[in-house]
This record gives structure tokens, C-alpha cells and sequence, in this order.
């Protein structure tokens, strides 16, 4: 199992006349993964962008070094499968969606891997986590809502770290390689229990891009998790 955590900012709270020098900023900043919301006034209340901009955004998710950060694509969207595709030939790294907003989960699991991403499961605020009794061989990561998609800056649900020790034990119990990440709330000041819920990846939108110095609260953020 990866034990390393990641930071997963969320480019949902970013500005958006800027988007490319904020995921440059932020990536020199410490991101780890830079995390995509795609919302589509459907499935969820709101509208974001989709895989043109991911697209474009691209060529700017890269470290100093050149190495590529990966671009983690949350697909807030019903349908999924043919934006999905869409997203793999954006050069979305990784896609995870969530499994009520499907008909037939494990094909679109199935679909995204076969296009040549790793492949995540959301799971709402409401939402148990059944389905992975048939789909956990199958997926890369397990992404924990800890609060309701839509929005960023609304308050974390602790309810999901319940959930998020429920998926921790199915992901040792599996033997897999699978990241662990929850959405929705995070900072400096939660960080770490969500971390002792067995969390490895964190998404953070307002938290990062709401104050001044992004590398000031990405450190903070590591320095709890270090504790
Ligand atoms: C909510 C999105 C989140 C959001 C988190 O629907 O999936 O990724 O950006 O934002 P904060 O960190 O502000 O709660
Ligand atoms: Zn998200």
C-alpha cells in the first residue's frame, strides 16, 4: 500500500481568469494532484468546466523539473461515459465518478481503464459503500464526499470519517494499492483526523485558494499530517 499523502487542491475555488498561472502557482506552491471539478447543473446544482479546459490546462500541470502533476478529474456529471472518454483524451490522469449517476457502474469502470486512466468511486454524503463489494479489484482510488457535491466552502460532514474507516478497512482487507481521498471541508485544522480515519489524499479548494499564500497553507497542512 501507498502510505505517502498527497495534497489534491481543487481548482473549483482557483480564479478562473486565471487558471493556468493559479495550477502553476499552486503546483510550485506543493500540490501533488491537481483536482478538476466537473459539475453539469444535472447531477449536481452547479457548472463548471469540462475536458477542453482540462485540456488546456494540461501543458501547465507540470513540476519545476518537468515531471507531470497529475490532473485528478471528478466527474460530478450524469451521463458519464462518453464525457469520460472525453476527459481520457484530455489527458485526465485520473477520472473518478460517482456510481449513482450510473446505470451499469462496473462498464464505466471498465471503459475508463480500457482509455488509459486510473479509475476512482465517489461516494456522496448518503451514499454506503456497497457497491465496492463487487467493483474493489477493480478501481485505483476511493474518493469520500464529506460534503455535498456542488460547491466548494461549505462545511465538513463528520460523518465521513466514519465512512472513510469503513473504506480504509475494505481497502487493507482487498490487499490492493488503492489511494483513499476525501473531498469537501479540509484544512489545516481537520486535516489530521481525517488523515487517522485513514485517508492518504486531500482535496482542498477554499482552504488553498482563499488565502493569500498557497505554499504557507499547503506546509501547514503537512506539518499536521507529519504530527
Ligand atoms: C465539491 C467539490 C470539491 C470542492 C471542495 O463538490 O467536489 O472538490 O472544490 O472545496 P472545499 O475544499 O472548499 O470544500
Ligand atoms: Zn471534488
Amino acid at each position: 500500500m501507498s502510505t505517502a499523502f498527497r495534497i489534491a487542491p481543487s481548482i473549483l475555488s482557483a480564479d478562473f481568469a486565471r487558471l493556468g498561472e493559479e495550477v502553476k502557482t499552486v503546483i510550485a506552491a506543493g500540490a501533488d494532484w491537481i483536482h478538476f471539478d466537473v459539475m453539469d447543473n444535472h447531477y449536481v446544482p452547479n457548472l463548471t468546466f469540462g475536458p477542453m479546459i482540462c485540456q488546456a490546462l494540461k501543458p501547465h500541470a507540470v513540476r519545476a523539473d518537468g515531471s507531470p502533476v497529475p490532473m485528478d478529474v471528478h466527474m460530478m456529471v450524469q451521463p458519464v461515459d462518453a464525457l469520460a472518454q472525453a476527459f481520457a483524451q484530455a489527458g485526465a490522469d485520473l477520472i473518478s465518478f460517482h456510481p449513482d449517476a450510473v446505470l451499469h457502474p462496473h462498464r464505466s469502470v471498465q471503459a475508463i481503464r480500457a482509455a488509459g486512466c486510473q479509475v476512482g468511486l465517489v461516494f456522496n454524503p448518503a451514499l454506503p459503500l456497497d457497491v465496492l463489494d463487487w467493483l474493489i479489484d477493480d478501481i485505483d482510488l476511493i474518493l469520500i464526499m464529506s460534503v455535498n457535491p456542488g460547491f466548494g466552502g461549505q462545511s465538513f460532514i463528520d460523518s465521513a470519517l466514519r465512512k472513510v474507516q469503513a473504506a480504509r478497512k475494505r481497502i487493507d482487507a482487498s490487499g490492493r494499492d488503492i489511494r483513499l481521498e476525501v473531498d469537501g471541508g479540509i484544512k489545516a485544522g481537520n486535516i489530521r483526523r481525517v488523515a487517522d480515519a485513514g485517508a492518504d489524499t486531500f482535496v482542498a479548494g477554499s482552504a488553498i485558494f482563499g488565502q493569500p499564500d498557497y505554499g504557507a497553507v499547503i506546509a501547514q497542512m503537512r506539518h499536521e499530517l507529519q504530527k
